[in-house]
């Protein structure tokens, strides 16, 4: 079965036709970075604008550049929900009417399910169940994946994502959007003892994340020092920070997969490029003998190849949208 994926809900355009939810026959990504890297950050507004421009000349190059014709797609598969909403109105809009045109079913996929999903493209073999780790700029959570479309949130960050807390750094440090990304690469080689950032504690749930308190620390240290004339080291500080955010990461997947029992440990979304959490998270693997399933780095960011791979899985458990499918900007995992 041949899916056409659409995926447009922050600030990269895509569209991919996948086979039978492994495959991918195609994967087209226009991304917006060159231009939201005058604002420092995804100024909503221009990202719709930009899909808008994009998504006809993406979805076209997805279906030509595989060799096939609109006749030769079963179905249509498009990003619905969460993000931003005018961003993801534009690839909505646009599936409904390929769906309505070519009288082919419409399936519904939910981002950070797709995210997931990129972890079947990469590893053929990986099937549900298992635990996963999803952190990307709007999200971090350990979800119980106990069936391609069963999922329960099991640890949730209860104020800034993972990628947040890293681009906030990012750009204090005056580094460029996307921050995460520059400051994963500039603190390769950096000191990460050489700055010291609390542990951030959360009372209640034992999986959930807190990462505001390692955000506001880091920004007022970059602010007293550059108030003192201090110099900042910044590949030190990096270093610091990154291992920060991913030993809370790793410490409560940790936690979760001892006391919930699984032996198979997924990492998506965004962040999942990151060297540090792909590093720390093989070391916790082999420690404690867990299988660790990493997306190809080409995988992690958003794309609609994943979206083509989950769509397929929707696909089976009878998921369909009609014409009345609309944009949500939020949306739990499990609904
Ligand atoms: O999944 P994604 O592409 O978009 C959302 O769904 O949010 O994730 C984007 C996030 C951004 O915060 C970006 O800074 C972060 O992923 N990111 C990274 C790295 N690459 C992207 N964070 C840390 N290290 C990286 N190498
Ligand atoms: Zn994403």
């Amino acid at each position: 079965m041949k899916i056409l994926a659409i995926e447009s809900s922050c600030d990269e355009t895509a569209a991919a036709v996948v086979e039978d939810g492994r495959h991918v026959l195609s994967s087209v990504i226009s991304s917006q970075v060159a231009e939201h890297i005058l604002y420092g950050g995804v100024v909503p507004e221009i990202a719709s604008r930009r899909h808008v421009e994009a998504i006809t000349p993406v979805v076209r190059e997805a279906v030509s550049s595989c060799g096939l014709t609109y006749d030769d797609i079963d179905a249509v598969a498009v990003t619905h929900a969460p993000g931003l909403i005018g961003a993801l109105l534009v690839g909505v809009n646009f599936a409904k009417g390929l769906s309505l045109s070519l009288d082919k079913p419409l399936i519904p996929v939910h981002h950070l399910r797709s995210h997931i999903a990129s972890n079947y493209i990469t590893h053929k073999e990986l099937e549900p169940p298992f635990l996963a780790l999803v952190v990307s700029g709007g999200h971090s959570h350990i979800v119980e994946v106990r069936d391609y479309t069963d999922f329960s949130v099991i640890g949730r960050t209860r104020d800034d994502a993972a990628g947040e807390c890293m681009d906030k750094a990012a750009r204090a440090l005056g580094l460029p959007y996307p921050g995460g990304l520059n400051l994963d690469k500039i603190s390769a080689d950096g000191n990460s003892d050489a700055y010291k950032f609390p542990r951030p504690t959360v009372s209640g749930s034992e999986y959930d994340f807190s990462f505001s308190g390692l955000k506001t620390a880091a920004v007022n240290l970059i602010h007293n020092a550059s108030q003192k004339g201090e110099e900042i080291s910044i590949k030190d500080f990096g270093a610091s920070y990154i291992k920060a955010v991913v030993r809370s990461l790793v410490e409560n997947t940790e936690k979760a997969a001892k006391a919930l029992g699984y032996k198979k440990i997924v990492i998506a979304g965004g962040v999942s490029a990151n060297s540090v959490l792909r590093r720390e998270m093989t070391k916790l693997c082999e420690k404690n003998g867990f299988e660790l399933y990493l997306p190809d780095k080409s995988l992690c960011g958003d794309n609609a190849a994943m979206v083509g791979s989950q769509g397929y899985y929707e696909y089976l458990s009878g998921k369909r949208a009609d014409m009345t499918l609309n944009a949500k900007a939020t949306m739990g995992i499990d609904e």
